[in-house]
C-alpha cells in the first residue's frame, strides 16, 4: 500500500484528482468506479475544473459507481445518481450511456444485483475504484460484519451509517434502510484501489482497517489483502498512522 500524507482536505482532494487523472491519461478508455459521500467531494470539483482548462478528457472513461440507496429514484436529491449528476457528470464531457450506478427503483432489486455485476464484467472490469472509508469502517454500504466473498447485493443500512447519513436529509426517518452496494470481492477485482480519508473523525478507523488484523467487522481492512491500494488521507485522519 502507499500512502500520501495531504497537509488538508484540500491538498489531499488534489492529490487524489492526480492519480485519477494519472489514470485517465495513461489510458482514456478507462473503467473509474466512483464513490458518494462528502470525502470525495473535492476531487470532482478540481477534476471539473481541470476539464474546464481542457487538461483531462472524459469522452472514452466508463463510470460505475458503488452503490445507491434502495427506494430512492434518479432525480431524488438525496439519491447517488443525483448527486453523481451534480458533482461530475454533468459537468464533464462524458455521456449518460458511459455512467453507471445501481437503480434503487428496480422492481427486482436482486436481479438488479446481478445485471449491475454483470455489466461490471462486460464493461471489462474497473481500473481504478475510488473509496471513500465510513467510521464504522465500512466500503460502499458494505457494513460490519459482511462476508468479503459477495458480490454486488442489496444491504441494510447499519444504525451507526443512518445516523452518519442522516445530515442529508430532512428527517432520520426519511434515510433509506437499505441499498444496493457493490460487494467486498467486487471492490477487490479491481485493478487498483484509491481511498481518500479526511478528518480526525476517521483517524482511529484507518489505523484500525489499514494496521489491525484483516476481519469482516472492520470491512475496508480487506483492502490490506489487495495488491495495488493507495491511500491518501490528510493530515488529521493520518494522525494515529
Ligand atoms: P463520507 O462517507 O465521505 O461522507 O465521510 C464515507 C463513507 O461512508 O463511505
Amino acid at each position: 500500500m502507499r500512502v500520501y500524507r495531504a497537509t488538508d482536505y484540500y491538498d489531499m482532494s488534489r492529490k487524489a484528482a492526480n492519480i485519477l487523472s494519472a489514470q485517465v491519461i495513461l489510458k482514456p478508455n478507462c473503467v473509474l468506479g466512483l464513490a458518494t459521500g462528502s470525502t470525495p467531494l473535492g476531487i470532482y470539483k478540481q477534476l471539473v475544473e481541470w476539464y474546464k482548462k481542457g487538461d483531462i478528457d472524459f469522452s472514452e472513461v466508463t463510470t460505475v459507481n458503488l452503490d445507491e440507496y434502495i427506494g430512492l429514484a434518479g432525480n431524488d436529491v438525496n439519491s447517488y445518481h443525483y448527486f453523481m449528476k451534480q458533482h461530475l457528470w454533468d459537468h464533464v464531457n462524458i455521456s449518460p450511456e458511459q455512467t453507471h450506478i445501481p437503480n434503487g427503483t428496480a422492481r427486482d432489486a436482486n436481479s438488479e444485483c446481478l445485471d449491475y455485476e454483470r455489466l461490471i464484467t462486460r464493461v471489462g472490469g474497473v481500473d481504478m475504484q475510488l473509496l471513500g472509508l465510513g467510521q464504522n469502517g465500512h466500503i460502499g454500504f458494505n457494513e460490519p460484519g459482511t462476508a468479503f466473498d459477495k458480490d454486488t447485493h442489496v444491504a441494510k443500512l447499519s444504525k451507526a451509517t443512518i445516523e452518519a447519513n442522516e445530515r442529508y436529509f430532512a428527517r432520520e426517518e426519511d434515510v433509506p434502510r437499505s441499498a444496493i452496494t457493490m460487494g467486498i470481492r467486487s471492490i477487490m477485482q479491481s485493478r487498483r484501489i484509491l481511498v481518500v480519508a479526511s478528518g480526525v473523525k476517521k483517524s482511529e478507523i484507518l489505523k484500525r482497517a489499514f494496521f489491525g488484523p484483516v476481519t469482516p467487522s472492520v470491512p475496508a481492512s480487506v483492502l490490506q489483502l489487495h495488491n495495488d491500494v493507495t491511500l491518501v488521507g490528510d493530515a488529521e485522519a493520518l494522525s494515529l498512522i
